[in-house]
């Protein structure tokens, strides 16, 4: 008898990384990661000077100053956030806290590499819809919505594919699925999505209590290495009642309290 990891895992894929070697330079940014290409902002290397100074400490649970300074920037409410070492930990908290064995999530096929990464930690199954050439195909996703489907995930704007949906888009597929469907919208990606007809997934938070979105500092702020995602969510699922699981099991890798 050997010790073995649990039965869905074994069909885990590694998540394939970019590589970062390229010829006559020493560490060449991943464009394949969206690595930043202008770095961290001077402003936020100074704070996190600091912040190394305090790392003896638990990192700060009650992240209602970050909150407050997203809530101002995004005109969200502070109420709806919850936070994690980068938005894949959320993802894949969030699909944890949602999905059970056997039940499906459906994500578009040439979409993020880890969305049936997270359903398979979860030991739930991943549906992957065909796509339209790289983009969603919204009625595709729908067509596979049954009764076992508990999520539905979708990167707008989507990375590898670089494709983006349109609202209207978003809204009828949203429209489509049951209320007891969990819609993730990961916006990693949101600050550069440049159509007009976009729309922003909080949106849909504050209209209907089965939308989760989640964004990244890693990607607009050049902060991957600080691994700080946050999500914005019904009340009742990462509020700030201690009792909610995803406000509950937020943690930080660094240090934000006061100054960071
Ligand atoms: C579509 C998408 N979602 C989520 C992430 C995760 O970003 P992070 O965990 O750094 O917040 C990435 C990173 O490459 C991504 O491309």
């Amino acid at each position: 008898m050997t010790i073995k990891p649990k039965e869905p895992l074994a069909s885990v894929d590694y998540y394939m990384v970019g590589i970062s070697k390229l010829p006559g330079f020493d560490k060449p940014i991943k464009l394949s990661s969206n690595e930043s290409a202008l770095g961290m902002s001077p402003a936020a290397i100074e704070a996190a000077r600091q912040a190394i100074n305090k790392s003896h400490l638990y990192p700060e649970v009650d992240t209602e100053a970050l909150a407050e300074a997203l809530a101002e920037r995004y005109r969200l409410d502070p109420a709806r956030m919850a936070f994690g070492p980068g938005s894949d930990e959320i993802l894949q908290r969030v699909v944890n806290t949602f999905a059970s064995p056997g039940e499906e999530l459906i994500h578009s096929k040439n979409a993020y590499m880890q969305f049936p990464i997270y359903a398979m930690l979860a030991g739930a199954i991943p549906v992957a819809a065909n796509d339209l050439d790289f983009h969603y195909d919204v009625d595709t996703i729908l067509s596979h919505v049954n009764s076992r489907t508990r999520i539905v995930l979708v990167a707008n704007p989507d990375n590898p594919s670089g494709t983006c949906l349109p609202a209207d888009e978003v809204r009828r597929l949203h429209a489509g699925l049951p209320r007891d469907v969990l819609l993730i919208i990961d916006a990693a990606y949101e600050e550069f999505a440049d159509r007009d007809d976009y729309e922003s997934g909080t949106r849909l938070v504050h209209e209907f209590d089965n939308v989760i979105v989640t964004r990244t500092f890693s990607k607009v702020y050049g902060l991957a290495g600080l691994r700080l995602g946050w999500c914005y969510g019904p009340v009742g699922i990462v509020g700030s009642d201690r009792s909610n699981y995803l406000k509950r099991s937020q943690k930080l890798c660094f240090r934000l309290r006061g100054e960071a």
